[in-house]
């Protein structure tokens, strides 16, 4: 399936010039555009194991399953990937980037010919993950439920090295694909007919200013509410009420049904994602914390620091914050709030993204998709960080306490810079107000 070498050239020279590591948010805007895994998919091409899985498998004690949702017509429609426990049964891998449609959507937002995108795809089309297509949900138990939101320019299948940790570790999530043009490319069916004979509905990443200031408030406001209804459809299912698929997948909706601790719910995002999370956080109080994975703070208005109540944790690479987004974070901290953050050694922006783990590390550190830190190494931490918080604050009755110290900063991949001292914030706030000063700084 390989192209000729001369397109691999071509297209490799071609989209080479675009690359701009992007070390910090505020820095230079065209960088941020080219969101977390935009110089992945660049050092994918060289790459010669182009069928080899790199993908970890969860390393929780549960199997992982895997399967795609859609619900209604038209744009409106709530688009999804489901991570589950599932059935210990021999089913197909899960397709990492199931449609063409994707690989030309990254080109676009490479400002690149589609011809990358057809190499691509030619290349990565078939690339599967550790997780069962549409295997059956493992039942006699329920679970605490995520929902995950995607960064700029990306889309819901590309965090699957999370999403599948986690659900290894018994979490249902649910990773939404965001329908306000942010996304690479995204789809949906205009009405029951074009659902009936497959006629998709293809919608593109849309090329505007990185700092667009009007539209990156509409869109993580539209994102905010998409994830809202993507939990609303959960807890339905949950429920048992009538939900179709529209994709008419064998995975069978009805399994859902009481699959659900329900007051358990979290969300979870990266970069726009993680703004994403804020915004969701101020506005639905039915999510009972939330994580955010270095969030582009850009999109958000002042009034979110007064408006969350809920538990909040920042997971920094460590060089995207700036200092003054650093000091953005720090506005959450109030008294009787939890609050933390952590930043992770040697780790970049693009750290959080399934991207890092294409091989080849020259490369990868090259264009900045791998950082200095082992790119398993620092997804453990994300991860284990993530589920010591979930523990903590959903009140979980597992032992992912054992990685508290992560989630206090308490580790040696952990940075303990001075700008970070907020991670004893919140403790410190709510023993002695007479110390806060020294504190905040
Ligand atoms: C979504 O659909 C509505 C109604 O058809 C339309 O007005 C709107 O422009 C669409 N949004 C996008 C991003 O295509
Ligand atoms: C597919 O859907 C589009 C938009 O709804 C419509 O314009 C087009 O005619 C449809 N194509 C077919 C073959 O039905
Ligand atoms: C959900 O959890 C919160 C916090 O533990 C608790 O205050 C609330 O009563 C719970 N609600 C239900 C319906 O269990």
């Amino acid at each position: 399936m390989a192209p000729p070498k001369l397109h691999m050239l071509f297209c490799l020279s071609s989209c080479l010039v675009l690359v701009h590591p992007l070390e910090r948010q505020a820095v230079t805007p065209v960088t941020h555009t080219q969101s977390a895994w935009i110089p992945g998919i660049q050092s994918l091409l060289p790459t010669e194991s182009f069928h080899h899985t790199v993908i970890p498998k969860g390393s929780g004690p549960y199997s992982v399953g895997c399967t795609d949702l859609m619900s209604g017509y038209t744009n409106q429609s709530t688009f999804l990937r489901l991570y589950y426990p599932s059935q210990d049964e021999d089913f197909p891998e899960a397709l990492w980037i199931p449609n063409k449609e994707y690989f030309l959507g990254i080109s676009k937002v490479l400002g690149s010919p589609s011809i990358l995108g057809k190499v691509l795809s030619a290349l990565y089309g078939s690339k599967t993950v550790p997780a069962k297509w549409n295997s059956p949900l493992r039942t006699g138990e329920k679970y605490p439920l995520i929902i995950f939101s995607h960064g700029l320019g990306a889309f819901r299948t590309i965090y699957s090295a999370i999403g599948i940790e986690l659900a290894s570790h018994g979490f249902i999530v649910a990773a939404v694909e965001h329908r306000d043009e942010s996304a690479a490319a995204t789809y949906y069916f205009q009405d029951e007919t074009a659902a009936e004979s497959g006629n998709k509905s293809w919608l593109y990443f849309k090329s505007a200013h990185v700092y667009s200031e009007m539209l990156r408030k509409e869109q993580v406001q539209q994102r905010a509410e998409e994830c809202s209804q993507a939990l609303t459809l959960l807890l339905n299912l949950d429920e048992g009420k009538p939900v179709e698929n529209v994709l008419d997948l064998q995975f069978d909706l009805q399994q859902l049904k009481g699959s659900l601790d329900r007051n358990k719910t979290a969300i979870i995002g990266h970069s726009f994602g993680g703004a994403t999370v804020i915004q969701v956080l101020s506005e639905d109080k039915r999510f009972r914390c939330g994580i955010a994975l270095d969030p582009w703070m850009f999109p958000l208005g002042e009034e979110v620091h007064s408006k969350i109540c809920q538990p909040l944790f920042f997971i920094n690479s460590e060089y995207f914050q700036s200092d003054d987004d650093i000091a953005k974070l720090k506005k959450f901290y109030q008294p009787h709030k939890e609050r933390k953050m952590i930043a992770v050694r040697g780790s970049l922006h693009h750290n959080f993204v399934d991207f890092t783990f294409a091989p080849g590390n020259l490369v990868g550190q090259w264009l900045s998709l791998k950082g200095k830190i082992d790119s398993k190494v620092a997804m453990d931490i994300f991860n284990r960080a993530s589920l010591a918080f979930l523990q903590k604050y959903l009140g979980l009755d597992k032992n992912f306490d054992q990685w508290n110290s992560l989630m206090e900063g308490d580790d040696e991949n952990l940075i303990l810079e001075d700008r970070f001292d907020v991670v004893t914030l919140s403790t410190t706030l709510q023993s002695s107000t007479e110390t806060e000063k020294g504190n905040l700084r």
